[in-house]
């Protein structure tokens, strides 16, 4: 019996073998694999930060907090990793987050991926970039619209929070979103050389 159970686990662990060289066959760049941790440890924060707020105050409270922390959050992140880190979208709530040219055009590649179908999830985009003299690594990963979202993004928003958001964000754009439409995108940078 004992010898049974030894000859399956070495059967197994060889199939792995393969499989594993396998995948370390994917190249995915230093780079890459810490934006993708820094949009993890950003984006949980900022889901945080949202949701226990809607829950002790409701969607006032909640927007005046995320009116007040998504810049200091995104800055005690830059400040700790060395990155620049931002959010931003095609349409903006908050003016300081207007895409530049590269996040437009990546932004706009976004949507026709989404048209062809590819999952939200996992969708992003990296490339590395001169700037002057200097090579900067650019990457965007795009941020779907939850349920949750729509109380301030949707269509059909409530008169006091469009009221609010209007008294914050007087250019506000950033509403007739549905479930399932790209709110926007994380957006990090880094000067490489
Ligand atoms: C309680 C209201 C509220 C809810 C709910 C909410 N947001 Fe926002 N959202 C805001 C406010 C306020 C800002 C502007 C923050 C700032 O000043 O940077 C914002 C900004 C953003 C931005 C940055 C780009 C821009 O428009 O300025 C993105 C992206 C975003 N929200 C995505 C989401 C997503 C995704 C959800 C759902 C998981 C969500 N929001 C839910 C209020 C809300």
């Amino acid at each position: 019996m004992k010898l049974m159970r030894f000859k399956v686990l070495l059967v197994s662990t060889l199939s792995i073998i393969p499989l594993l060289a396998n995948t370390s066959e994917i190249v995915t760049s230093p780079e890459t694999l810490e934006a993708r941790s820094l949009v993890k440890a950003f984006g949980n924060n900022l889901k945080h930060v949202l949701k226990t707020s809607m829950k002790s105050g409701g969607p006032i409270k909640a927007l005046e907090q995320c009116n007040m922390q998504a810049g200091p959050i995104a800055q005690e992140i830059a400040l700790s990793s060395g990155w620049d880190i931002a959010r931003t979208s095609l349409k903006v709530r908050n003016e300081k987050n207007s895409p530049d040219e590269w996040e437009m055009t990546t932004l706009t590649q976004f949507e026709k991926r989404k048209a062809a179908g590819e999952n939200l999830k996992t969708m992003e985009y990296a490339e590395t970039v001169k700037e002057g003299d200097k090579l900067v690594y650019r990457y965007m990963k795009a941020i779907p619209t939850a349920g949750l979202c729509i109380t301030c993004h949707g269509g059909d928003i409530s008169q006091d929070i469009t009221k609010k958001v209007k008294s914050l964000y007087p250019n506000d754009q950033a509403t007739g979103f549905m479930v399932g439409d790209i709110r926007g995108a994380f957006s990090l940078q880094k000067i490489i050389n």
